[in-house]
C-alpha cells in the first residue's frame, strides 16, 4: 500500500503533457492514478493488467463480485477489449463517443477475468474529458476505472473528494477542477435482445430512444424500488453518512411535506439538512436547516453537476438528516432520480394530496 499520494493539478483544457506523462508511466507499472473524467473522477489501472486491477479493488474495498468499466481513446480499439462488435455498437459510437456512454459488450480474450468479475461481458467507454483521453492515449493500454471513492460512497467530482476518500492509498491525482457532467456516464447492455439501460446516467434514455427505437430500462430504475441484485447496480447506495430522506410527488405537495417533516426533525433535535433548487428554498424560511442549493429548476444538468458536492458538503456540516425530493424522470431526471433513490437507502416518502395533514 501507498503512503504518499502525489496531486498534480493539470489544465483540464490542455493538460501538461509532462503530467500525462508521469501518470501513465505510473499506470504502466500497474500502479494506480486517479483522473477526472467529464461524469465523475475514475481511479485508473492498466486494464490488461490482472494485478494492477486487483490494486483498485483493494484501494477502494469493492467486493470482487462488481465488475469495472474499461476507457479507451478511441473508439477504433474497441476491437483490442470486446469480441464481437454489433452495427449497433459502432453506430452508438460514432454518435455520442467520447461521451459519458458506457456500453456492455462480449468480453475480448485479452481483458482478464478481474476486470468483468469473471462474467462474459465487458463494460466500455470513451471518455470526453481530455485529461482522460491523453492519459489512455499516452499510457498506450485501455485503462480499467471504476469511479475514485470507497465503496459505497458518494462518487467524487472534484480531486478533493478522490483525497478524502483514497489519499494514501493511491500513487497520484490529477487533479483537473471539476467534474462537468457530476453523474455516472450511462451503462447500456448490448448484449440483450433489446438494448437495456443498467444504470441511467449522462446520456439520457431520450437519446438513446432517438438513435435506437426501443430501448428497456432496468425495471427498478423507474419504479425506485429496492437496489438491484445484478451487475452493474451493486454499488447501492452511493450514500453520504446522514441519513438520507427522498420525497416524491406534485412539488407544491412534496415541499409542504418537507417542511413539516422538518420541524418534527429540528423538535426531535435531529441537525437537518436540505438538498434543493434554488426555487424550493422559499419553503423553508424561518427553519434551523443547513440548505445546499444544487441550481434552478431550468438546469437539470446544474442539479446532476452539483448533486454529489453537495451531499458531501452536508455531511462536513454534520447534519444528521437530509431531506430532498425527486427531479422527475425527464433527460437526467432519471439519474438523478436512480443516485438519490440509492442514496435513501428505501427511505422514500411517496406524497399524495391526501397524506398530508393526517
Ligand atoms: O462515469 C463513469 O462510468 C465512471 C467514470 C470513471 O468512467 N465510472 C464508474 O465506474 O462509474 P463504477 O465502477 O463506479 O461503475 C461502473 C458500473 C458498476 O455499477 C458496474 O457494476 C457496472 O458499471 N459494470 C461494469 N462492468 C459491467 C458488465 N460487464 N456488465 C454490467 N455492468 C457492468
Ligand atoms: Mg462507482
Amino acid at each position: 500500500m501507498v503512503n504518499q499520494t502525489l496531486v498534480l493539478k493539470v489544465d483540464p483544457e490542455n493538460p501538461d503533457p509532462e503530467a500525462i506523462e508521469r501518470a501513465a508511466a505510473i499506470i504502466l507499472e500497474g500502479r494506480l492514478v486517479a483522473f477526472p473524467t467529464e461524469t465523475v473522477y475514475g481511479l485508473g489501472a492498466n486494464a490488461l493488467d490482472a494485478d494492477a486491477v486487483a490494486g483498485i479493488f483493494r484501494a477502494k474495498e469493492r467486493p470482487a463480485y462488481d465488475p469495472v468499466i474499461v476507457h479507451l481513446s478511441d473508439p477504433r480499439q474497441l476491437p483490442l477489449v470486446v469480441a464481437h462488435i454489433p452495427e449497433i455498437a459502432w453506430e452508438l459510437a460514432a454518435q455520442l463517443w467520447p461521451g459519458p456512454l458506457t456500453l456492455v459488450l462480449e468480453r475480448g480474450s485479452r481483458i482478464p477475468a478481474i476486470v468483468t468479475s469473471g462474467g462474459t461481458t465487458v463494460a466500455v467507454r470513451v471518455p470526453a474529458h481530455p485529461v482522460a483521453r491523453a492519459l489512455v492515449e499516452c499510457a498506450g493500454v485501455p485503462i480499467a476505472a471504476p469511479s475514485a471513492n470507497r465503496f459505497g460512497q458518494v462518487s467524487p467530482t472534484r480531486a478533493e473528494h478522490v483525497l478524502a476518500d483514497l489519499g494514501g492509498r493511491i500513487d497520484l491525482v490529477l487533479d483537473g477542477g471539476p467534474s462537468a457532467v457530476g453523474l455516472e456516464s450511462t451503462v447500456l447492455s448490448l448484449v440483450d435482445s433489446v438494448p437495456t439501460i443498467l444504470r441511467p446516467g449522462g446520456v439520457s434514455r431520450e437519446v438513446l430512444e432517438q438513435l435506437l427505437g426501443r430501448v428497456e430500462v432496468q425495471r427498478r430504475v423507474l419504479s425506485g424500488d429496492e437496489p438491484l441484485t445484478s451487475p452493474g447496480t451493486t454499488e447501492k447506495h452511493y450514500a453520504p453518512k446522514a441519513e438520507l430522506i427522498l420525497y416524491s410527488g406534485r412539488r407544491e405537495t412534496v415541499l409542504t411535506a418537507m417542511r413539516e417533516a422538518v420541524q418534527r426533525y429540528l423538535a426531535a433535535g435531529e441537525r437537518v439538512g436540505v438538498l434543493l433548487a434554488e426555487e424550493d428554498l422559499a419553503a423553508f424560511a424561518g427553519l434551523q436547516v443547513c440548505s445546499q442549493l444544487l441550481g434552478s429548476l431550468d438546469s437539470l444538468a446544474q442539479i446532476a453537476q452539483q448533486l454529489y458536492a453537495s451531499l458531501r458538503a452536508l455531511d462536513e456540516q454534520g447534519v444528521t438528516v437530509i431531506l430532498t425530493r425527486d427531479f422527475g424522470e425527464c433527460g437526467l431526471g432519471l439519474a438523478i432520480r436512480d443516485r438519490l433513490t440509492r442514496a435513501a437507502a428505501g427511505r422514500v416518502v411517496k406524497v399524495s394530496e391526501q397524506s398530508l395533514n393526517s
